[in-house]
């Protein structure tokens, strides 16, 4: 499974750093790429004008057909405001919200993270 991401500032690049999987960062000069296999997507949270690149990469060619789940990244800070961005995909896309976590992630948040992206690669191999 291969994770998709987007990071303004740096904090979902390491996270996605973290994973050791393979993986593709949506360039925001040109989000229109086709990545042509199953994937998770991670998004930090930010207004629709900042993020609307990702529904650019998303609706792109068989984008959405492969897109298997979102996770999102964010600051619980914003209180009901957390992790808006991955909420407004998951609902917009009708694809699972896999995970949450804040900034650049805990060990923890690797770990678990890294459980439900095997998870997903278990059930797609049976
Ligand atoms: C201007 C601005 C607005 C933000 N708004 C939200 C928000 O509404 N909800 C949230 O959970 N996080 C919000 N954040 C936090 C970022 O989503 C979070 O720090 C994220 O880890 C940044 O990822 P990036 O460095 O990969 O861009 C905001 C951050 C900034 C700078």
């Amino acid at each position: 499974m291969k994770i998709v991401y987007f990071s303004l500032t740096g904090q979902t690049r390491r996270f996605v750093k973290k994973l050791a999987l393979s993986s593709y960062e949506i360039n925001p000069a040109n989000p229109f790429e086709e990545i042509h296999e199953p994937y998770i997507l991670i998004v930090p949270t930010y207004d629709s004008e900042v993020t609307e690149v990702v529904n650019d990469f998303i609706d792109y060619k068989s984008n959405r057909t492969n897109l298997k789940g979102v996770a999102g990244g964010g600051n619980r800070n914003f209180a009901d405001l957390y992790i808006y961005t991955a909420k407004d995909i998951a609902r917009d896309y009708q694809t699972p919200l896999l995970f949450d976590f804040e900034f650049n992630g805990t060990t923890e948040d690797v770990e678990n993270f890294k459980k439900v992206v095997s998870e997903i690669d278990i059930k797609a191999n049976n």
